[in-house]
């Protein structure tokens, strides 16, 4: 039996927030694997804001998706045929498939899915690489110590809400900043967050920040940028770490916003720093050890957001730059 692989293919760079129109969809028949590669069908694509650079010329980091190609995303699969001797069918492999529905792809891109540590949702969820980031985040970069004051930015997303439970794990007091009521109800009632900002209805975040952290902030994890980190600043405490996770805001800021206020991260001797979670690679395994214990006791919860279909894949992607998804995007597929 010939399958279908459906695909969608970059069309063209977008400046700003990426649209539908950036991507063409077409069909092609899927390629029988050859030795040592594996036909897949994809079950889940994990939606994320670097997608976004990959579409650009000049992604810094990694290499351009090119216009033509198939859009590269990472996702679950399920093996239908294999010729490697390490996959069997019927097996489930998490693996960049792109946005396909059945790729073909050499067996040493796959890693095969531990089931013992949860099913093909908990991994495409807080065992992913959201949950993996939140982890080295929070832990290695923001150092973070039990009873310390933490605030967390892009708190009702994917990175954000497992950024946020893990200092909650630690008996920390946590303040979490969203967009709108939903998601800081959320917020405050399933995650149980000590505070929530809603930084859509302030038209002052630097005071709603003193309001809801009145000693200060030991951890700031930043995962949006521009304004919410130069409000963030204002309330640093003695050596508070900076975690830069993400700066979602200024994808689509012409001109991008310039921080007023690092003259704090000097007074008040902070620690300030960037990371990307592909440099712990060779770890992994233990945040995800460490991530399925808590999700396999109930402690951990991660909210999704699915959308049913490939072809809603182009619309995804936009959606995390205006704050359309209500907690870690994904696109079901199969
Ligand atoms: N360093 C790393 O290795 C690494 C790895 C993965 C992700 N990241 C970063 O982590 C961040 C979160 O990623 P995610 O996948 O979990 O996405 P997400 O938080 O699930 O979705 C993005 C969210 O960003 C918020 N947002 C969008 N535009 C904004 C703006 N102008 N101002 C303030 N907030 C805005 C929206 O939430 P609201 O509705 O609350 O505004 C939106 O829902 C991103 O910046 C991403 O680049 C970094």
């Amino acid at each position: 039996m010939t399958l279908t692989n459906h695909r969608i293919l970059l069309r063209s760079r977008p400046t700003g927030i990426p649209y539908p129109d950036d991507f063409v969809s077409d069909t092609e028949a899927t390629r029988r694997p050859a030795k040592d590669e594996v036909l897949l069908e994809t079950l889940y694509l994990s939606i994320d804001p670097a997608m976004r650079s990959w579409m650009s010329e000049n992604p810094g980091y990694q290499r351009a998706v090119p216009l033509g190609d198939v859009m590269r995303g990472g996702g679950i699969g399920r093996v239908l045929e294999s010729r490697s001797s390490d996959y069997q069918p019927g097996e489930l492999v998490q693996a960049r498939l792109g946005w396909q529905t059945h790729p073909t792809l050499p067996a040493r891109y796959l890693q095969k899915l531990d089931m013992a540590k949860g099913d093909a949702l908990a991994w495409i969820g807080p065992l992913g690489l959201s949950g993996v980031t939140a982890y080295f985040g929070m832990r290695d970069i923001g150092e973070l110590t039990p009873g310390d004051r933490v605030l967390v930015s892009g708190a009702a997303g994917g990175v954000g809400q497992i950024a946020a439970q893990i200092a909650r794990f630690e008996a920390c007091h946590v303040t979490g900043i969203a967009g709108g009521t939903e998601k800081c109800a959320y917020l405050a009632n399933e995650l149980r967050l000590d505070a929530v900002i809603d930084y859509k209805a302030e038209s002052d975040l630097p005071a709603a920040i003193g309001r809801a952290c009145p000693d200060g902030i030991d951890v700031y994890f930043d995962n949006v940028g521009g304004p919410t980190l130069d409000a963030a600043l204002l309330h640093l405490r003695p050596q508070a770490r900076v975690v830069l996770c993400g700066r979602i805001s200024q994808v689509a800021a012409d001109p991008p916003y310039g921080i007023r206020n690092l003259g704090q991260v000097l007074t008040r001797r902070a620690r300030m720093q960037g990371f990307q979670v592909f440099s712990y690679h060779d770890r992994y395994e233990e945040a995800r050890t460490w991530l399925a214990a808590r999700h396999q006791q109930g402690q951990l919860h991660q909210r999704l957001h699915i959308l049913d279909g490939l072809h809603h894949a182009p619309e995804a992607l936009g959606m995390l730059f205006r704050g359309e998804n209500n907690g870690k995007l994904v696109v079901r597929v199969g």
